[in-house]
């Protein structure tokens, strides 16, 4: 079964055409992040003007990268939440109208299944159950993939999400939007003892917090300008990327021993992160556990893992018809049109 699927929940533009869950036959994204790069963070306005913009190119493109028309393909898929909604509605609408057309069905996505589901290109033996550490910039979760569309929680950040706190520990060093990838790049060259960071306290076993941790950096960056000994970015880097992968790994292993999980998934932006991935290896080595990431060509926003995830979506029957709306929020448990 092809589908053809649709991402546009942040500053990518994206689409491509997967085969039975598991092959990419084509991917095409069309990242905003120059123009965004200007204002320090995504505008969603800009956001929403550029999809529509892209969409039709992008999509066209992804068709005939696979040599598939759209009357060709099984399903048309689309992310329909979360994300900016203006930038969601304009895929979904996108879709509605191309599913429409071409008389296939329609299936809604939710985009952190997706970034879950990035694996499953990567990895064919890859199946649930599994437990998996989402760390994106809107998302910080420890989810029990119980099944393909099964999902309980058992951890989340109470405030700022991983993305968020890498991006806003970059800016204190005077890298630009997106931070977090920059932090990485720079970090190999520091020392990771340099600044010590307090690991703030979330209520909940399995629960994080991060923005004690922005709050330390600034204050990291005043003491060290009054002192007149500005932060060196590199040792701040790697302070700080050791630090984070510190704290995920270690409520992620917790979280593993309680609920007698040996694999594990990373999935999301951040787990493009050097020192998570490191940190990740090494614990699951220790322990004797099987250990998942996305190759970093799928770590970030695109439309293949849309696909990817859909398949199952669709085996499991849900799919949705023509008055399919988008939403900024959404539980990765919930389901669409229930
Ligand atoms: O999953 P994603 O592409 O978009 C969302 O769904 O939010 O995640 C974007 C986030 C950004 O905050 C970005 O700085 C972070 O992922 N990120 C990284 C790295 N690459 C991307 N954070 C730390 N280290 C990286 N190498
Ligand atoms: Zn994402």
């Amino acid at each position: 079964m092809k589908i053809l699927s649709i991402e546009s929940s942040c500053d990518e533009t994206a689409a491509a055409v997967i085969e039975d869950g598991r092959k990419i036959c084509s991917s095409v994204i069309h990242t905003q992040v120059e123009e965004h790069k200007l204002y320090g963070g995504v505008v969603p306005e800009i956001a929403s003007r550029r999809h529509i913009e892209s969409i039709c190119g992008v999509t066209a493109e992804a068709l005939e990268q696979a040599g598939l028309s759209a009357r060709e393909v099984d399903a048309v898929a689309v992310t329909a939440a979360p994300g900016l909604i203006g930038a969601v509605l304009v895929g979904v609408n996108f879709a509605k109208g191309l599913a429409l057309s071409a008389e296939k069905p329609l299936i809604p996505v939710h985009h952190i299944r997706g970034h879950v589901a990035a694996n499953y290109l990567a990895h064919p033996e890859l199946e649930p159950p599994f437990l998996a550490l989402i760390v994106s910039g809107g998302h910080s979760h420890i989810v029990l993939v119980r099944d393909y569309c099964d999902y309980t929680i058992l951890g989340r950040t109470t405030d700022d999400a991983a993305g968020e706190a890498f991006d806003k520990a970059a800016r204190c060093v005077g890298l630009p939007y997106p931070g977090g990838v920059a932090l990485d790049a720079i970090s190999h060259e520091g020392d990771p003892h340099a600044y010590p960071l307090p690991t703030p306290h979330a209520e909940g076993e399995f629960n994080f917090s991060f923005s004690g941790l922005k709050t330390a950096v600034i204050n990291l960056a005043h003491n060290a300008e009054q002192k007149g000994q500005p932060l060196v970015p590199a040792d701040l880097a790697a302070s700080f990327c050791c630090h984070v992968s510190e704290i995920l790994w270690q409520k992620t292993a917790l979280a593993a021993e309680r609920y007698g999980c040996d694999k594990i998934v990373l999935a999301g932006g951040v787990s493009a992160n050097s020192w998570l991935r490191q940190r990740a290896q090494q614990g699951c080595a220790e322990k004797g556990w099987q250990l998942y990431m996305p190759p970093l060509s799928l770590t970030g926003d695109n439309a293949a893992m849309i696909g990817a995830q859909a398949y199952y979506e669709y085996l499991a029957g849900h799919t949705a018809d023509e008055s399919l709306n988008g939403l900024p929020t959404m539980e990765i448990t919930e389901q669409f049109g229930t």
